[in-house]
């Protein structure tokens, strides 16, 4: 007998990462990680945010290998393209093109309160674009676009996902219901990991020394985390404390999303041992962590047209979603329908 019964629509989980540079264990442990755990029970996009980095100036050949590495290290991370939609940003041009109608929504003011312009304006000033700036109502259109529920990200992005929600809700107070207010998904440990040289500021890839990537080699792997700074308290001790001991905050908040153990845990685990004993133990655990993930990349890196047919599959998904909320929007706006 046939089932009739409708199946509930899952949530729409969606998510990207600019390939501007290789991937880091800030990105992984903020936010692959999180969207590795939710493919059973959400319909999730994820996709390489290529239109994003060049609000920097990218070298064009690198650019496009880091987006196709990118790719191969999401898959590499559990994320499996027959569950997930992975696709290219600039695949999919409805994404250019509500970015432009979600500027005309956006208010100078708002943007001009986004940290994160004012931090990389502050690192780019010879090159402060109107890209850099307008970029948060790209982002919302990237959210928008799929209805998406949830925005998993790290701490970093939460400014950005509000002003999203903010553009939503002005967008439908004007015209009517059209885009679902989405609400960013950001997990208690991880979501701001540290960098290793200065435990004050973000781990980026703009600071290769105090950053892990995916990709690094083991030893690499281990250099990093011995060097690591620890806090110049006489103590000696595993606690965590981030205000008066941020490095040490910092290297148990990454043992503690790699391994699932709790700060009492670890304060127990390393008692009387000093930071000797822990700065390595975080660097094997990091690097057992990661070996999977580099060798599976490397493996799916070699097969370029498996890797093809899935973003081109991806795209093919994404844009028919994406062009069914772009009709409704043009409609929604006084746009006269295209006749082809
Ligand atoms: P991006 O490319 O800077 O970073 C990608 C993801 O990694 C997280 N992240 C971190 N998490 C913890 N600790 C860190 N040190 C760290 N560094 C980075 C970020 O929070 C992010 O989740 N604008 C976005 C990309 C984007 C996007 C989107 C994200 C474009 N469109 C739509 C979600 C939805 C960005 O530049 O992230």
């Amino acid at each position: 007998m046939e089932n009739t019964q409708a199946v509930p629509a899952k949530k729409i989980m969606l998510s990207g990462i600019q390939p501007s540079g290789d991937l880091h264990l800030g990105n992984y442990l903020g936010a692959v990680k999180n969207w590795t755990e939710l493919t059973d029970e959400f319909d999730c996009y994820y996709f390489m945010a290529d239109l994003h980095s060049i609000t920097v100036r990218q070298n064009p050949a690198e650019l496009r290998r880091r987006t196709v590495n990118q790719l191969a290290q999401y898959i590499a991370c559990g994320i499996d393209p027959e569950k997930n939609t992975l696709f290219i940003q600039s695949h999919v041009h409805e994404h250019a093109e509500l970015g432009w109608i979600l500027n005309c929504y956006t208010m100078f003011g708002e943007l001009s309160r986004m940290t994160q312009f004012k931090d990389k304006s502050a690192k780019n000033a010879e090159n402060i674009n109107g890209g850099l700036f307008t970029y948060p109502s790209l982002m919302a259109a990237d959210i928008l676009l799929y209805q998406a529920d949830f925005i998993p990200v790290g701490e970093d992005q939460k400014q950005h996902c509000e002003l999203t929600r903010d553009i939503a809700v002005r967008f439908n107070n004007i015209y009517g219901e059209t885009f679902k207010v989405p609400e960013p998904y950001i997990s208690k440990v991880g979501a701001r990991i540290m960098s290793l040289g200065n435990p004050t500021s973000k781990m980026s890839k703009s600071d290769p020394n105090g950053c892990v990537f995916l990709m690094d080699k083991p030893d690499d792997i281990a250099r990093k985390f011995k060097r690591a700074v620890t806090d110049s308290d006489t103590e000696n001790c595993v606690h965590y404390d981030v205000s008066n001991k941020p490095g040490v905050s910092n290297l148990m908040s990454i043992y503690s999303s790699v391994t699932g153990k709790t700060f009492d845990e670890i304060e127990k685990e390393f008692d009387g041992q000093g930071y000797g004993v822990f700065k390595p133990a975080v660097g094997d655990a990091v690097i057992e962590m990661l070996r999977p993930i580099r060798e599976e990349s490397e493996r799916i890196l070699a097969d370029k047209a498996y890797l093809k047919d899935v973003y081109t599959q991806g795209a093919q998904k994404a844009s028919a979603m994406a062009r069914r909320t772009l009709r409704k929007v043009y409609k929604r706006v006084g746009f006269v329908e295209k006749p082809f």
